[in-house]
């Protein structure tokens, strides 16, 4: 039935609806759309006519979201859109395409025509709803066991019934399904995507590849200089990062959970193997080992005598000289001479006299020296007794 009825007429201008059984009609291919910023939209519709023949009578055509005076405004004349909407129309149809979404073009889209007849207007309502979003889908990672993760995609935009999501990985489709199994600690990519919106995929998810550890300025160092150990990896969602130090036979103990683990002054017990771990919902790495060696001058030496009973003559004595010192120190042995230069007695860690006499008695010290800095002991009095 054409509308052709002076009534119906009347009633169709006055509030613009058509969507009679068997008259003009406007069909549009989706209700609720969703678009990512940066994308394209595409918005289509079918003009369906009374006759059910391709519509060759129609004179005007537009998509609009707001009215003015009670009449439609054609988008390509609203400024908030110039430039960036197109339509795409052909007898039987027309796609409005919207580049470069924005948030302010969430909105109802219609779309309306006049026909040739005098004051025949149509207008396809409810519309099209767009909304748009700062960033689309996103995976969802659920855990179901230490092996398996089931990747979801959910999406706060109200999708058609018809919306089926697709799953890629490593770009390449993979599975239809609103769900996605996979194996824990992958560092495959995958994406969703809403069938049929392909410029709405979501950012691919995936697990740390093995982080990769840098040492600034170098791996070795003086005792007080400043050290930085950095760890790094790619993985989506972003991975957060821990820092362990080997600690022997028991665990590896936690000094950070930043991506930088800082020494601002370090010390000789900060020396030893240090990891990262990089972790996401999808899984965890752990990085190589990084050693730590800071070197240092000798500490000041201390010196162990024995037997330590009082001497005779004949008696064996060992004076030992211990220090502590990265590169290893060597060690001299010295005995005070009068007023001029001590004389040096050994250049071992040992002074051992296997008999010892009385004009071995007298004042030694021991010094250590690497080349980071020299230290000698207090000074050690030999006193002994002849017989
Ligand atoms: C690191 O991420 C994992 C997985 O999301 C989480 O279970 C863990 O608690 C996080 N650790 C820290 C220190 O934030
Ligand atoms: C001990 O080490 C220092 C620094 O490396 C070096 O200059 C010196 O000659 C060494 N002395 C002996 C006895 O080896």
């Amino acid at each position: 039935m054409s509308p052709s009825a002076g009534g119906l007429v009347v009633f169709l201008l006055s509030v613009q609806v058509i969507q009679s059984q068997d008259g003009w009609g406007v069909n549009y291919r989706q209700t609720d759309i969703c678009a990512v910023k940066g994308s394209t939209v595409y918005i289509s519709c079918i003009i369906k006519h009374p006759s059910g023949k391709y519509p060759s009578d129609i004179k005007d055509r537009f998509w609009f979201t707001k009215e003015k005076d009670g009449e439609p405004v054609d988008l390509r004349t609203d400024s908030e859109y110039s430039g960036r909407v197109e339509y795409d129309c052909y007898t039987k149809g027309c796609t409005l395409i919207i580049k470069d979404p924005r948030k302010s073009d969430s909105a109802e889209y219609k779309f309306t025509f006049m026909t040739s007849k005098s004051g025949e207007k149509y207008t396809g309502s409810p519309g099209v709803t767009l909304s748009v979003k700062d960033s689309g889908f996103q995976v969802q990672v659920r855990r179901s066991d230490s092996t398996w993760l089931e990747l979801t995609c959910p999406s706060s935009c109200v999708l058609s019934d018809r919306a089926e999501y697709d799953w890629s990985k490593n770009g390449e489709i993979i599975k239809r399904g609103s769900s996605l199994r996979v194996s824990s600690g992958s560092t495959d990519r995958y994406s969703c995507y809403l069938r049929g919106s392909w410029d709405n995929g979501s950012p691919a998810v995936y697990g740390p590849w093995r982080p990769s550890v840098s040492v600034s300025p170098s791996a070795e160092m003086l005792e007080g200089d400043s050290l930085t150990l950095t760890c790094s990896t790619d993985a989506n969602p972003a991975a957060n990062y821990t820092w362990y130090k080997e600690a022997g036979t028991s665990d590896p103990r936690i000094l950070s959970e930043k991506p930088q683990l800082i020494f601002s002054s370090i010390q000789s017990s900060d020396s030893g193997r240090y990891f990262c771990t990089a972790e996401n919902q999808l899984g965890r790495k752990r990085s190589e080992f990084i050693s730590i060696n800071v070197k240092y001058g000798p500490r000041r030496p201390s010196v162990s005598v024995s037997p330590s009973a009082e001497m005779l003559e004949g008696d064996s004595l060992t004076l030992t000289c211990s220090t502590d010192a990265n590169p290893a120190a060597n060690y001299t042995w010295y005995k005070e001479h009068g007023t001029s230069d001590p004389r040096l007695v050994s250049e071992k860690p040992q002074l051992i006299f296997s008999s010892i006499q009385s004009f071995d008695s007298g004042r030694y010290f021991c010094a250590t020296e690497n080349r980071l800095g020299r230290k000698r002991s207090d000074f050690i009095l030999i006193p002994v007794k002849c017989e």
